[in-house]
């Protein structure tokens, strides 16, 4: 299939395009570079030895998108662009409301118009707000507890109206737990501009020397140690699993978990860091962040079972792979 990637230079859509391209569809890729580099796109066709059609667009723009669509065929998208930092949502609520849902309004538009029936997209485990986990696909969505999290449950609801007003359209929502660790070549991984926001990016830069030491936002949870616990998944596990989704995308609008099913707090994942590199992670406990929840971790079972596909590398290959792919970055 040929497969629109929007945010396919990003940290996920690019482990993506490599599952995809060695599972023999063909990718193009849009992206602003908002939050990636060009330089990724090379890296990705050296590892796979196969050619990417890149286009640098903005989703928001329509007309930028239809253009792609005017010159490919396209028999699905996987549309992964959007803001990602919880934190940073609350600070800057209407960019993250009008990058991410107006995005998702252009998918479906553009979709729409050009009879493409598949549609895979990027939500997060964040919608299932202050439920109890393990989380299932069914259960009730809380008000959302952040502006990024209300972003995905917007774009959900959008896509989901979208097939209600037309059956024929087949729509996938995977909800990530979180994504960690690099591909194994370490040619490709997390590298966000500017100070990371997520975890194993903090980690793997104070390995690295560049930042000082690990803030770890709170002590004081009702979990394990009193840090948050998440659900970790190797980024290609993640991968891996949109390539399922897509071949196992049905009629009408199907949600699935992507996670692993185990949680791991925060100290549990540096003692596992230091333990998987032979490196020390200085740390600092600071004061909870606003947004976080205690802990999040998935029931994965329907995806399993429906997607016949599961998490399968563990948390020591996590933090070897995050680590080869950091100390092999040299735009650090
Ligand atoms: N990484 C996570 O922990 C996580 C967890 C759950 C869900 N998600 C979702 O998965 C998707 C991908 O996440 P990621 O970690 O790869 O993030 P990322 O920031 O690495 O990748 C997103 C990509 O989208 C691009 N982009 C952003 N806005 C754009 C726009 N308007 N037009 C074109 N390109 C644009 C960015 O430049 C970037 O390359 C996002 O939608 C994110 O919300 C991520």
């Amino acid at each position: 299939m040929n497969i629109l990637i929007t945010g396919g230079a990003g940290y996920i859509g690019s482990h993506t395009c490599i599952a995809l391209l060695g599972a023999g569809h063909k990718v193009i890729v849009a992206d602003n570079f908002y939050n990636s580099a060009i330089e990724t796109i090379d890296k990705i066709q050296e590892v796979t030895n196969k050619k990417i059609i890149i286009y640098k667009n903005d989703i928001t723009n329509y007309f930028e998108l239809e253009s792609i669509f005017n010159e490919n065929p396209i028999d699905g998208v996987i549309h992964f662009a959007g803001y990602k930092a919880v934190d940073e949502s609350i600070k800057r609520p209407l960019d993250y409301y009008y990058n991410n849902v107006l995005s998702t309004i252009n998918i479906a538009k553009i979709c729409t118009k050009y009879n493409v029936k598949k549609i895979v997209f990027s939500s997060s485990a964040t919608v299932y707000g202050n439920n109890m986990p393990p989380f299932v696909e069914k259960m009730k969505l809380q008000p959302s507890i952040n502006p990024y999290g209300e972003t995905k449950v917007m774009s959900e609801r959008i896509l989901m109206d979208m097939v209600n007003a037309n059956f024929t359209f087949k729509v996938s929502i995977l909800r990530y737990f979180n994504p960690v660790g690099a591909h194994e070549s370490g040619l490709i991984g997390e590298n966000p501009n500017g100070k990371p926001n997520n975890l194993m990016p903090y980690i793997t830069q104070v390995a690295k020397g560049k930042l000082e030491k690990l803030r770890v936002f709170g002590n004081d949870y009702p979990t394990i140690d009193g840090t948050g616990v998440r659900d970790y998944i190797h980024v290609m596990d993640l991968a891996e699993g949109h390539v399922a989704a897509l071949n196992n995308i049905k009629q009408g609008t199907n949600i699935y978990n992507l996670g692993t099913g185990k949680g791991t707090s925060v100290l549990e994942l540096v003692n596992a860091f230091e333990e998987a590199n032979n490196v020390k992670i200085p740390y600092e406990i600071t004061s909870r962040r606003p947004g976080d929840i205690a802990q999040a971790y998935a029931d994965p079972s329907k995806a399993n079972k429906e997607l016949k596909w599961e998490a399968k590398r563990d948390l020591l290959s996590m933090c070897r792979d995050a680590w080869r792919f950091e100390k092999n970055n040299k735009t650090l």
